[in-house]
This record gives structure tokens, sequence and C-alpha cells, in this order.
């Protein structure tokens, strides 16, 4: 299966779908989340975007469904390409699909041996292995701190400059063997997720890209308009959560002359839904979900 998706129902629930509107799928991955947008669609219209080529092989044939190989940080303007704004619905399910990290080619995964690449989109330059070959001591430190919030970021930084000095980083288990004497004995597992983590967000820009994606959401959604956004990692999450309720990414509510805040959006889930029990035991990689929805003043 290319991808199980997460939080399904909620997030159509989440949409309040107007058969005749504009939706904007911008992870259509499996497209599971696209099918159930446009079962609730009439003469409505649904544009989805997806950033990895394989994505265009679960594409949906309807007339009403466009498919868009493009980074989500281009949304304004292909919509506005596409005659298609303002809009009555966005949701973004973020992160890698499962069809992704279980190619072992792809590099994503700590499982399989691979050359360390993790990018979603094909077409761009920079890799996980030029990362790890070219960035100065710093850079390195500041992304497994930053991305991967670990506490050795500056000694993993050192070990992998003083490896590649000796030979180039090439591929998943080189890298691990090289950095493992970092990871703590019985967490060796989370450790390894959490140095891919930081490798992938960097590889992909996510972050960069995800701010992006909120404020011109904010730009093309119409007033009533919803945003339903999935985040997996707390990094995400505090971007979302802070925009909601602001408008900015730092989470400063503005004020207006007579002191009343400048809110842009309703939150309608006041605190994230995550998945129930039952989802959790039917998808283990739903765990880390947290979904949010708003509405635009
Ligand atoms: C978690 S999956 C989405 C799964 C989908 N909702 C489903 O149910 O099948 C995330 C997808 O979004 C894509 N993606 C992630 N970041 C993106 C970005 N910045 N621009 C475009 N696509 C992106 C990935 O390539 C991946 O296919």
């Amino acid at each position: 299966m290319y991808h199980n998706p997460v939080l399904l129902n909620e997030c159509i629930e989440g949409m309040a779908i107007r058969p005749n509107g504009i939706y904007v799928d911008v992870t259509f991955g499996g497209g599971s989340h696209s099918k159930k947008i446009l079962q609730k669609l009439k003469e409505g219209q649904l544009f989805a975007f997806d950033q990895d080529a394989d994505a265009l092989g679960n594409k949906l044939e309807d007339e009403r469904f466009t498919f868009i190989n493009s980074n989500f940080r281009y949304l304004k303007n292909f919509m506005q390409l596409h005659g298609a704004v303002p809009v009555d619905g966005i949701l973004a399910d973020l992160g890698v699909s499962s069809h992704q990290i279980d190619d072992p080619d792809r590099g994503f995964s700590t499982r399989f041996e691979a050359e360390l690449d993790m990018r979603m989109d094909q077409r761009q330059h920079l890799t996980a292995k030029s990362i790890l070959n070219t960035y100065e001591l710093n850079e390195l430190k500041t992304i497994f701190s930053l991305y991967g919030e670990l506490k050795n970021a500056g000694r993993i930084a050192s070990l992998v400059v003083n490896g590649r000095n000796q030979n180039e980083i090439n591929s998943t288990e080189q890298f691990k063997e090289l950095i493992g004497v970092c990871a703590p004995r019985n967490k060796k597992q989370k450790f390894f997720a959490q140095v891919f983590q930081a490798l992938r967000i960097e590889v992909n820009e996510e972050l960069a890209s995800l701010k992006d994606l909120l404020q011109q959401s904010l730009e093309i959604l119409k007033v009533g308009g919803r945003l339903v956004v999935i985040s997996y990692h707390s990094l995400e999450d505090r971007l979302v959560k802070n925009f909601i309720k602001t408008g900015n990414f730092e989470g400063k509510l503005e004020k207006d002359f007579y002191g009343n805040p400048n809110m842009v959006f309703k939150p309608i889930t006041r605190k994230p839904m995550v998945p129930g029990e039952d989802e959790l035991a039917l998808n283990t990689r739903s765990r880390s979900a947290k979904l949010r929805v708003a509405e635009k003043i």
C-alpha cells in the first residue's frame, strides 16, 4: 500500500466541505484524503500538490481533479495560474509517505542500507549525502540540535567532519556506524530516528516550506474557508499552532488601536486532535500525528 491515511474522517469533517467549492490537498501522496474530498464535491474542484513524481501514479481520473507536481511553497502562484483563487479549504498532511520511507533506494529509513538521499523531490540537487560531506561543522551542529533536538549535536557534527576527512560519507549504514558511539545504549533506534529526521528536514527545507504554505494559505483562503493541518513533530506543530493563534510564527498576538486582538483565524480545534486507540492499533505510523483546524476570519 502506498500510504495508510491518518485521521481521514477527522480531516474531512474539519474541512466542512461545500459541494461547489474549490479545495486544495497540498500533500497528495497516495491520494486517500483527496478521494474522500472528491466524493463530497458536486461541481466543485480539487487541486492536489505533491513534489514527489511517484505520487503522480496515484492521480485521480476525474475532470474536477488537477494534479500539480510541485512543492506546496508555490501554492499561491499555481492557484492563480489556474484561475482558482480564493479557495474554500486547504489540507496539509505533512512529512513523508510510507511509500517514501519503505522504498530502500530513497534513503529515508534507518532500516535499510542505501545511499543517503532523502529528497522528496528528485529534481532538486541537495541530498543528505551532500549535506554531510560539505556543510561546515557549525551548520551540522545547528541542524542536529534544532531539527533533531539532540543534546550531543556538537559531538555528532565533529564525528561527521572527522569521518569525512578519512572517507566520503555515502550510505546510511556507514553514517550510522560513524555516529553510533553517540547513541544512548538503550535508545539507539530513537537516536538514529532523530538524526535522520534532522537531515530530512534540512534536505527538503521542510520548515521554510511550511511557513510559506501557511502564509499563502491565509492569502488565498476565502473568509470562512478552512485550513486543516496534520503535523508529525513538535517543530511543525509549533509553527501551525502559533500561526493559527496569531497569524505569525512567534505566537505574538498583535492588538489594534483599541486593544482588540488582530485574529486572522478562528481555531476550530482548541487542542489538537490525535488518533484514537483503534487507529493507533491499525497504524503505528499515526502515533505522532496532531491535527489542527482553523477557519479564516
Ligand atoms: C504524509 S504524506 C500524505 C499522504 C496522503 N494524505 C495520503 O493519505 O495518501 C505526505 C506527502 O506530501 C508530500 N510533500 C511533503 N512536503 C511537501 C511539499 N513541501 N510540497 C509538496 N509535497 C510535499 C510528500 O512527497 C508525500 O507524498
